[in-house]
């Protein structure tokens, strides 16, 4: 099969890297791609929210099916537009991507199928929704409605600063998808990442992992779309699976159908470990990154094998993925001043140095080749040291040995406690 991946992150190099070694692929395509991912694959410079651009490539390279990494071009309907042109694609339609797309929507969902999540209400109105904040104790999690890049949820601990931030969503700091507002109810717990494939009737299970939001040590520092992941996760045992799978992704599964909006592709759970069981915190309607170049590292079957199954609406009738027991981690370097302005076009050096050692592979991300062939930054998450170990621990010191002793970029970072939840 000729198959088209859409996306550049590490995340899309991960599973670029699974699919050059599946028995069904016979050429691998990608859009826009990366460097590392130009490795495994001819790269095609269409962005990924130009979807008249990308169906005019499939259509002119006669592409068999299609992979959708992130999650812009599943909102903007990408699906239905090739599904409507007969091609095969793997992602949610736009309706059912409105798990990710609409935090309103899911809110409202969930609701309606008693799916555990946070108490909540929507405002579309400021007086309204400074009344609530009058009304209830810190802290306050405050949601805008839309896609905002992972930057759309604020948790302040008074009401002064809830309000503040209130007149912020609400003059537009994240335009349009800031104007609808969900206050939540604040949960404490663990997080994890949980990953599951469905094919609009038939949901199985993947494996959870753990992300590190926060740019720097300690959990402290900005929001960013991710600092490190490792999997297996510690506190997401196969009681928290079994859990998770009945009350949350069955019931989404059943729910969606009954809706009208059948999801066919990953549902990622964000989950809150609560003393009163996992919780969910949002949806993803696409891999996560950093989690999915954890689970790519650990999945041992055909990855094609499981997108065909769900693009076919088999998964009832096929074995279930196997993974290999040896614990993950993935270490991100991201360009200094990452999350809010770094440079670009800097030089890296002793990947290959890295990729020998024991246990190593580097995925990129933001990265490019200039016209010599010298490999540079070209974004903010750049890199993603990815170690296995026979241990947490011995998968941790490789993956810092890797980027210490090998990796030679003076203008990256990377958080130093990486898997600390999983080690303590
Ligand atoms: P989200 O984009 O919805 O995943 O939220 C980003 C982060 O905010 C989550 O990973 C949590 O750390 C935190 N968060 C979101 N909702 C809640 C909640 N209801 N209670 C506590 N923390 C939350
Ligand atoms: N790592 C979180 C995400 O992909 O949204």
């Amino acid at each position: 099969m000729k198959v088209l991946l859409i996306g550049s992150g590490g995340r899309e190099h991960a599973i670029a890297w699974k699919l050059a070694q599946s028995q069904h692929v016979t050429e691998l395509v990608c859009a826009p791609g990366n460097a590392g991912i130009a490795e495994v694959a001819a790269t095609v410079p269409i962005a990924v929210d130009d979807i008249i651009g990308i169906l005019g490539l499939v259509q002119s390279m006669d592409i068999d099916f299609v992979i959708v990494g992130p999650e812009a071009p599943l909102a903007l309907g990408l699906v239905d537009l090739l599904q409507d042109n007969g091609v095969r694609v793997f992602g949610p339609t736009q309706a059912a991507a409105q798990l990710e797309s609409s935090k309103a929507f899911t809110k409202d969902f969930c609701d309606r199928y008693n799916i555990p999540t946070a108490g909540y209400k929507v405002f579309t109105d400021l007086a309204a929704a400074k009344d609530h904040i009058k009304a209830h104790k810190p802290p306050f999690v405050i949601k805008a409605d839309g896609l905002a890049a992972g930057k759309g949820v604020v948790i302040p601990t008074t009401k002064k600063a809830a309000n503040k931030e209130l007149e912020e969503f609400f003059s537009g700091k994240f335009g349009e998808a800031g104007k609808k507002v969900i206050i939540e109810e604040f949960m404490t717990g663990q997080e994890a990442s949980f990953f599951a494939i469905s094919d609009g009737e038939t949901a199985i299970p993947l494996i959870a992992a753990q992300d590190h939001k926060r740019a720097h040590d300690g959990d402290k520092g900005p929001n960013t779309g991710g600092m490190g992941a490792y999997s297996p996760a510690p506190i997401f045992d196969q009681k928290a699976m079994e859990t998770v799978m009945e009350r949350i992704i069955q019931p989404t599964v059943y729910g969606m159908k009954k809706d009208g909006n059948p999801f066919m592709g990953v549902l990622f759970a964000g989950l809150m470990m609560t003393e009163q069981g996992p919780k969910l915190i949002e949806y993803n309607v696409r891999f996560g990154d950093p989690e999915c170049q954890v689970l790519m590292r650990r999945l041992s079957s055909d990855l094609m094998d499981i997108f065909i199954a769900a693009e076919t609406a088999s998964l009832s009738k096929v074995e279930a993925p196997a993974w290999l027991d040896e614990p993950v981690v993935n270490v991100v370097l991201a360009a200094k001043g990452y999350p809010s302005s770094y440079k670009k076009g800097t030089v890296i050096k002793g990947l290959d140095t890295a990729n020998d050692m024991e246990g190593v592979k580097v995925f990129h991300a933001g990265t490019k080749h200039d016209d010599k062939g010298m490999l540079l930054s070209n974004g903010g998450r750049v890199l993603n040291v990815t170690a296995s170990g026979e241990t947490v621990q011995q998968a941790v010191t490789r993956a810092y040995e890797a980027i210490d002793e090998a990796i030679d970029w003076k203008h990256g970072f990377c958080r130093r406690d990486i898997a600390h939840h999983a080690l303590s």
